[in-house]
Parts: structure tokens; C-alpha cells; sequence
């Protein structure tokens, strides 16, 4: 008999997720001028602690203070101010959910604010206004990230974390090593699919040596760039094997970059069946059947019915959500009660992307985490331009203040 969303998995590492829903990462924007979690980030993590998720995952959590996601982000390195990242882990684990952090490298997709000439893997900028041309690392200085992959996830054990989720999705620095599109280096770090994943699987092996057998080390991959020329669904399923090779314990499955930004799709978004919620599903379950170690995707689901159906198939072992937390964060205790099929979607009700300024849907949705920072509750009644153009403020004052800290500092 297939699973259910009520069901446990056991991971290879041995340690035991209680049920089969997953707290996606989302990028609170929840850090303050050190980069360090504010006591919003610590009660919103407890608070999706309380809502009976088996796992909740951080929000991208650079391994670099140079190479943010933005100006708000939590970063794990040297500096990190230890007790509140350990405040934050109690948090997280505290209703009984396992808790990883989401370590990343911002690379080409680090904002110009924050680093006009970021390290990437090669010097093809961004086809996007707002970033910089960034410079392509020398050999020494892929070393150097990758054992920034490692002191961050020796720091997220240190403060009581299960484990590290590995950013190489999305268009990150990792995830932009794996594109033939934008890594054209002719050395070992470019050309054949072997040398484009050298970069990610160093990092795998890094990481799993600093945190030993016992951590869970998960890697969210994107199914594929769709970009022509870039990352394809065939180089995703050979990367997800070398990736069991290296002893990952779960893939979470996504998709797209900055420039295809298709891993937060809400329009088209139908309802009713796991094929038509969950947009990466066929994808998934290419992956999952060419892995023995369990897959997890995210992107779309809302139904019991639709995660249900997807876990019966055999399609994947675990089921990502993102928005529906933000909505309603008690929305898995809810369904294993019975007493939703649905959650929350409240993006189903705004008006096609194209229709829209960019990136206005997700932009809002950040602004909800910010509430929740800030007051403990969402708006969802909020104008969606309101929140967009919220969000781009708060970020905007928070660049500045990031900027002022580091002339302070230096
Ligand atoms: C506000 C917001 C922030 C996000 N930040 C991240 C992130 O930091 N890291 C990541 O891998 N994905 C991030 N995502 C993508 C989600 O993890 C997820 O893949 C996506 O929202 C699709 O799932 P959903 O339909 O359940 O929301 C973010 C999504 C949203 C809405």
C-alpha cells in the first residue's frame, strides 16, 4: 500500500521524520543589521514548530557574507552571534519537527547593493537589472566556498540543528556551476556534466565529513533550468545519482532561476489532483525512480487529496509546501485531523504574472513573513501592490543599514 501524508520516513542517516510534510525554505528577510535571526525569526519558527509539519527548513541561509540573497538574510559563519542561531533551532524543534538550515551562496544572483562584482563560476552576469557582473572564481576560490559549505553546517550541528539542506537550486552559485549556459569554464570545474556537478558534489563530501553520518544532508536540485541550453531534466536525473553516490539522505525537487522564476508559479495553478497542483511532479518522479534514497517535491500542492495521491504513485516520499505556511501555519495538524483538504492559497486569487510587475507575488508573500516577524500574524486582505512595494521598501532600508553596519565595522 502506498503512503499517506500521516505516515513516517525514516531517512538513511536512521533519524525519523513523523510525518510527510515539509516546511519548505522561504527567505524570511527576518535577519537583522549583523545578519543574525531577530526574535521575529525565532517565534515564527516556533510557531511553525506548533503546526505538526515532520520538517521545517530555513530560508536560504548564506555561507558567505559577501554573497547574500539580500540584505536580510540570515548568514552562518564565524561571526554568527551562536546563541540566537541555537535559540532559533530549540524553536524550530520544539513541536517535535525535525529543523535544517538551507546553506547557500548567493553567487551571480548576489544583488549589486550588496556586492557589485560577486564571485560565480564564470563572468556571465545576470540578464536582469539590479545585479552586478560578476568575476569568475579561480580554483583556489571554489576551495575556499567549499569549505564555507562545511564551517556553516558544522555551525548549524553546533546549534542544534538535524542537519543542512545544500542550495543548489534556483540559480545560486551552486546551481549556476550546473548550467552549461552559464558555466563555460574550460577547466575541471566546466565542460562535461562530471566536471559541472565537481563543484556541488565537493560540497556534498565537505559537508558530510564536518557533520558526520548521523546529520541529515539534503540537496534541493532544480529539475531543470528551463532555459535553453541550461541545465535539462537528463543532466537533473544523473546529478540526483551522483548525489545518492555521495550519501545525501533526500532531494527536494524544484525548478528555474532569477531569470526563469517558474519555482513559485500561482495563476495557472489548477486545483483537485497531485498532476495538476504540484507542477514538478512529473519531474520528480523521473528522479525518484532512477534513486533509492527518498525525494521530496515542492511547488504547487494544496490538497490532502493531491499529496496523497502523489505519495500513494510512488511520485515522491515527501511533500514540499512553501506559501501555505505563511497563510496558515497549522494547516498539516489540520489536514491529519480531518478538518481541511485544502489550505490556505491565497495566490490564487491574484491576476497573471505577466499582468504584474516583477516578481510583485512572491514579493508580497515576503512581506507576509515580515508581518509575521514583526507582528506574529499575516494580512492576507493586504493589496497585492501594497505588498510588493512594502516588501521592496523594507529590503531597500535594510540594504542601507547593512551597509552602514559594514562601514561602522570596517
Ligand atoms: C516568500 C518565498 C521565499 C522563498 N525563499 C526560498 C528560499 O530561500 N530558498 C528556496 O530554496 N526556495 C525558496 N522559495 C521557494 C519555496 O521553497 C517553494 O519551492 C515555492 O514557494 C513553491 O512551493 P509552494 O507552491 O508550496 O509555495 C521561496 C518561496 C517564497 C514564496
Amino acid at each position: 500500500m502506498g503512503s499517506s501524508i500521516r505516515d513516517s520516513l525514516t531517512l538513511p542517516n536512521g533519524v525519523e521524520l513523523g510525518n510527510r510534510i515539509v516546511k519548505s525554505a522561504m527567505s524570511e528577510a527576518l535577519g537583522d543589521e549583523r545578519n543574525d535571526p531577530t526574535d521575529g525569526l525565532i517565534d515564527l519558527f516556533e510557531r511553525w514548530g506548533r503546526g505538526g509539519a515532520g520538517m521545517l527548513i530555513t530560508g536560504n541561509t548564506p555561507v558567505d557574507r559577501d554573497h547574500l540573497e539580500h540584505a536580510a538574510n540570515v548568514v552562518l559563519d564565524g561571526k554568527t552571534d551562536r546563541d540566537r542561531m541555537r535559540r532559533l533551532a530549540t524553536a524550530a524543534r520544539s513541536g517535535g519537527a525535525r529543523a535544517l538550515v538551507q546553506i547557500a551562496h548567493g553567487g551571480r544572483q548576489t544583488p549589486a547593493a550588496v556586492n557589485p562584482h560577486p564571485l560565480s563560476i564564470s563572468g556571465r552576469p545576470l540578464d536582469l537589472p539590479g545585479y552586478g557582473t560578476p568575476r569568475a572564481a579561480e580554483e583556489g576560490e571554489l576551495e575556499v566556498v567549499v569549505a564555507q559549505f562545511a564551517r556553516s553546517a558544522g555551525l548549524a550541528m553546533e546549534a542544534g540543528f538535524d542537519g543542512v539542506e545544500i542550495h543548489a537550486a534556483h540559480g545560486y552559485l551552486l546551481s549556476s556551476a550546473l548550467s552549461p549556459r552559464i558555466n563555460t569554464r574550460t577547466d575541471r570545474w566546466g565542460g562535461s556534466l562530471r566536471n559541472r556537478s565537481r563543484l556541488l558534489r565537493q560540497v556534498v563530501r565537505a559537508v558530510r565529513a564536518e557533520v558526520g553520518p548521523g546529520a541529515i544532508v539534503a540537496v534541493k536540485l532544480n529539475s531543470s533550468d528551463f532555459q535553453k541550453g541550461g541545465f535539462s531534466h537528463e543532466d537533473s536525473i544523473a546529478v540526483a545519482r551522483m548525489l545518492e553516490a555521495e550519501h545525501v539522505d533526500l532531494v527536494e525537487i524544484s525548478g528555474g532561476n532569477f531569470e526563469t522564476p517558474v519555482a513559485y508559479r500561482h495563476a495557472a495553478v489548477a486545483q483537485g489532483t497531485a498532476r495538476r497542483e504540484a507542477y514538478f511532479l512529473d519531474y520528480a518522479r523521473d528522479i525518484k525512480a532512477a534513486l533509492a534514497i527518498p525525494v521530496m517535491v515542492t511547488g504547487g500542492f494544496r490538497s490532502a487529496s493531491a499529496m496523497n495521491e502523489a505519495l500513494a504513485a510512488g511520485a515522491t516520499d515527501l511533500i514540499g509546501a512553501g506559501r501555505p505556511f505563511i497563510a496558515d501555519p497549522d494547516f498539516p495538524q489540520k489536514m491529519f485531523d480531518g478538518a481541511i483538504d485544502m489550505a490556505p492559497a491565497p495566490e490564487r486569487d491574484f491576476p497573471a504574472a505577466d499582468t504584474l510587475p516583477r516578481g510583485a507575488v512572491l514579493n508580497w508573500f515576503c512581506h507576509q513573513l515580515a508581518l509575521w516577524g514583526r507582528d506574529g500574524a499575516p494580512d492576507l486582505d493586504l493589496a497585492l501592490l501594497d505588498g510588493h512595494e512594502r516588501y521592496l521598501a523594507m529590503l531597500e532600508e535594510a540594504t542601507g543599514r547593512l551597509l552602514a553596519a559594514r562601514r561602522v565595522a570596517s
